[in-house]
This record gives C-alpha cells, sequence and structure tokens, in this order.
C-alpha cells in the first residue's frame, strides 16, 4: 500500500476551515483507493508570525521539503498589512514557492453547469469556457533584483533567463496535449525586451510540440480577449506577473472565486492551494466555501502523488454536490438555502466513499 505525507499549512483566515474539509476529502479518497494519508499541520503567514516571528517558520520549512505534497489554505490578515520583511504573510507563500522550486502555477478555470447565474458574463459568452492558466511562478518582478524602495525612488527587475521560460513552456505544452492542444502565449513584446526572448524561447520550445498550436498574444490584448471570447482558449501561458493579475481576471468569469483550485509545481512536492484569499471578514463563522480547497485536493491527489482515479473521483464528487443544490452563501442564488463549510465536506466525502 502507498503511503504518503502531506504537510497541511491551514494559514490564515478561512485558511483552517476550508483545509479541513479538504484534509476529510483526501482522507475519504484515500480509503476507496486504497493507499493511506497521513497528514500533519504546520503553520504559515500570520500564523507563522504568530508562533514564530516568522511567515515561514523554519520547522514549517523543514517539514514541507520532506513531504510528499504540500497542501495549503491562505495567508494574509489585516493586523499584519502594514508588516514588513518576513513578517509579511504574502513573504512566506514567496518564500515557499522558492523553496519547493514550485515554478509552474496551473489554475484551471472552469464553469460549472448550475453555476453559470453567478458570471458576470452573458450565459452565451461563457459556453465552452474551459482554460488552464500556467503562469510562471518563480521569476519575474516578484524576485529579480536588483530591488529596493527609497523615498522617491522605487525599483523592480523583470529578468528571465532561457532555462527558466523553457521549464515552464514545457509545462504548458505537456498540459495542452491532454486537452485541446493549444497554447496562447503571453507577453508584451512590442515594448519589452524580457518579453522578446520569452516569444522567441516559447516559439522554439513548440518546435518539439508539432501537435499543439502556438499563439502569441500581447497582455492588454489578452486580458481582452478573455472576456470577450473566453472560450477560445485553451492553455494560457505567461510570465509570473502577467498571469496574477490573467488569473484573477478569469477566476471572476466563473463567477465563484471560492470554487477554484490551483497547483505549483516544479523540482519539488507540490503545492496546492485555493485561488481566494484569507477572507478575514468572514473567517470562523462556517461558511467559507471549501469546495476550492477541495479541488486543490484532488489536484494533489493528480499531481502531487499521481492517484489520478482518486483525483477523478474527488472531481466527479464535487461536480455532484453543486448538481445536487449544494450551495454555501457565496454561490447561492438569493432564494437557495445554504449550508456551512463543514456541512459541505462532510457531503463531498460520502459522495466520494458511495
Ligand atoms: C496569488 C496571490 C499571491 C501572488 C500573493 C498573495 C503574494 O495573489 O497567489 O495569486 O501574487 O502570487
Ligand atoms: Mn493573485
Amino acid at each position: 500500500m502507498s503511503r504518503y505525507t502531506i504537510a497541511a499549512l491551514p494559514g490564515d483566515g478561512i485558511g483552517p476551515e476550508v483545509t479541513a474539509e479538504a484534509v476529510r476529502v483526501l482522507h475519504a479518497a484515500a480509503e476507496v483507493h486504497g493507499f493511506s494519508i497521513e497528514t500533519v499541520e504546520y503553520a504559515v503567514g500570520a500564523a507563522g508570525v504568530a508562533e514564530a516571528g516568522d511567515s515561514l517558520p523554519p520547522r514549517t520549512a523543514a517539514a514541507v521539503r520532506d513531504a510528499d505534497a504540500v497542501l495549503l489554505g491562505a495567508v494574509g490578515h489585516p493586523s499584519l498589512a502594514a508588516a514588513e520583511g518576513r513578517r509579511r504573510p504574502e513573504a512566506g507563500l514567496l518564500a515557499l514557492r522558492r523553496l519547493l522550486c514550485a515554478y509552474a502555477n496551473l489554475r484551471p478555470v472552469v464553469l460549472h453547469p448550475a453555476l453559470g447565474h453567478a458570471s458576470p458574463l452573458r450565459p452565451d459568452r461563457l459556453a465552452g469556457v474551459d482554460l488552464l492558466i500556467v503562469r510562471e511562478l518563480l521569476g519575474g518582478l516578484y524576485y529579480g533584483e536588483p530591488r529596493s524602495l527609497t523615498a522617491d525612488t522605487a525599483v523592480n527587475t523583470m529578468r528571465y533567463s532561457v532555462p527558466e521560460i523553457e521549464r515552464v513552456a514545457r509545462v504548458a505544452f505537456d498540459a495542452a496535449r491532454g486537452r485541446r492542444g493549444a497554447v496562447t502565449s503571453v507577453d508584451k513584446a512590442n515594448v519589452l525586451e524580457v518579453s522578446q526572448l520569452w516569444r522567441e524561447t516559447v516559439t522554439r520550445v513548440g518546435q518539439d510540440y508539432a501537435d499543439v498550436s502556438l499563439e502569441h498574444l500581447y497582455v492588454d490584448y489578452a486580458a481582452m480577449r478573455l472576456v470577450a471570447n473566453p472560450a477560445a482558449i485553451d492553455v494560457l501561458l505567461t510570465e509570473n506577473l502577467f498571469g496574477d493579475i490573467l488569473s484573477d481576471e478569469a477566476a471572476v468569469l466563473t463567477g465563484s472565486l471560492g470554487l477554484l483550485p490551483s497547483a505549483s509545481i516544479g523540482d519539488g512536492p507540490g503545492l496546492f492551494e485555493p485561488v481566494h484569499g484569507s477572507a478575514p471578514d468572514i473567517a470562523g463563522r462556517g461558511i467559507a466555501n471549501p469546495l476550492g480547497a477541495i479541488a486543490s485536493a484532488a489536484m494533489l491527489l493528480r499531481h502531487g502523488l499521481g492517484e489520478v482515479e482518486a483525483a477523478d473521483r474527488v472531481e466527479q464528487a464535487v461536480a455532484d454536490v453543486l448538481a445536487a443544490g449544494a450551495r454555501t452563501p457565496d454561490i447561492a442564488r438569493p432564494d437557495e438555502p445554504t449550508l456551512g463549510t463543514r456541512q459541505i465536506g462532510e457531503l463531498v466525502a460520502r459522495a466520494v466513499t458511495s
């Protein structure tokens, strides 16, 4: 029997509530598919600052490297909004991504048929939306040196090397092979040298994938295309900051940020987390939507552990529970009854084991 160790990093705000449900579902999937999962909790974000004065405490950093995969809830706390250095909750997340060598961030955006009403787009624009954003996660402005801030001047550096572009491009082309076979690479090559190198390199990598089509879009046009014709996009490949912005734009198409998962993969154990933040306004009330965290657990099974059947089963359970009308407040119509975080988690776990 395969045994896996999962480092669970619930983090801040609604993170602990939604992570508990994702862990519940992981255990249900393990039971059905005949493997065993041990989950051990560690602090990150504001919880790490509270525990050790560091948003990525040394104990957490040591544990994640030895885990088979890492499941994260959310980081961010209003009391630390002005904190500096490693006391910033977001700094813990960035350090974690780097520590795990997680250079490719996968954000699938799928529309659940029952939730079209929640989208800001007209239904005819939504038909067929099924896209995957592949965002480079360890380069660009987020990490580039030099960086500095003085009273009157600030500097950040957008820097990419060919190997950094190649490795994330391969992730996108490989993913496209298992989908509709089309990569849309997004850059700003009409202005930025970094984007010129990006475009050249992605084009060269694409030559190894004769079966996958490749188009290049400027990021401003891509932002427009995402709302004008999102169904036309299969895999969207882009650098770190463009990907940060476009993935929020894409997420809102589904009308339900609370449903969306992400996987950050690379040369170490994968990091899996819902796209939503720590939502301090509803933390501790038991009403947060756990489906993004549960869908992230499905990505963990698929990409982190290679337990593909278990992943399929969890994704199907999420779809079934939604189709049966189970709703947290964020995705309910005004006239629909709502369920709490734990009730939804239990329904999904039951759907997995039944
Ligand atoms: C995300 C978040 C993070 C990012 C923040 C919290 C540092 O917005 O995962 O998209 O910008 O990468
Ligand atoms: Mn973001």
